[in-house]
């Protein structure tokens, strides 16, 4: 697989729709893209840039899971890159950025809503499937998949 050369940085709720909206909204307004807990204060956004141009998003929002008693829990949401950069290693950096970062807060379990097309990217990256697929309206057929950080 090739690996480009690109760099993380911290990125506002806003600058992740450049990536969320063509990816995860398409067709839809822009005001889509907002989600949920994107502006408070313990979330964060990571970008990845190639070349000067934002090319992969992902934020991380401190979230508990359906009870379970972990030290502190983050919900991975909004995992996109540009279609004509995937399949080159950005998703896979994105998200060992966002693991570290996760772990420099304290945190130490990550879960999210993976997308059925997206399971196998998670599954490479350590991630298990840890619910029945079921369905989110206007989006589709998705998994509960986790990851205890050590
Ligand atoms: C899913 C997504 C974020 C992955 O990012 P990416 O940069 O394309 O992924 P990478 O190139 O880093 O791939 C990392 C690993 O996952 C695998 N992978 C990536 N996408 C895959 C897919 N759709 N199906 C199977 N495997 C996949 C790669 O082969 C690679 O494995 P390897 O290291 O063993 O070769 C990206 O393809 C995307 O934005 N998809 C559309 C939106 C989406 O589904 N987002 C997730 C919402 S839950």
């Amino acid at each position: 697989m090739q690996v480009d050369t690109i760099q993380i940085k911290f990125i506002t709720p806003a600058e992740t729709y450049v990536v969320r909206h063509p990816v995860l909204r398409v067709g839809k307004p822009v005001e889509s893209c907002k989600l949920e807990g994107d502006e408070d204060p313990t979330t964060f956004h990571l970008g990845a840039y190639m070349d000067g141009q934002l090319v992969g998003v992902v934020s991380m929002l401190i979230q508990e899971y359906s009870g379970q008693s972990h030290q502190k829990s983050y919900q991975l949401r909004g995992m996109a890159v540009l279609a004509s950069k995937q399949g080159r290693g950005i998703g896979a950096q994105l998200i060992a950025a966002a693991e570290e970062e996760v772990t420099n807060r304290g945190g130490d379990f990550i879960w999210m809503n993976a997308r059925l097309k997206a399971v196998n990217f998670y599954t490479s990256l350590g991630y298990t499937i840890d619910s029945p697929l079921f369905e989110i309206e206007k989006i589709g057929p998705h998994y509960v998949m986790v990851k205890e950080l050590s």
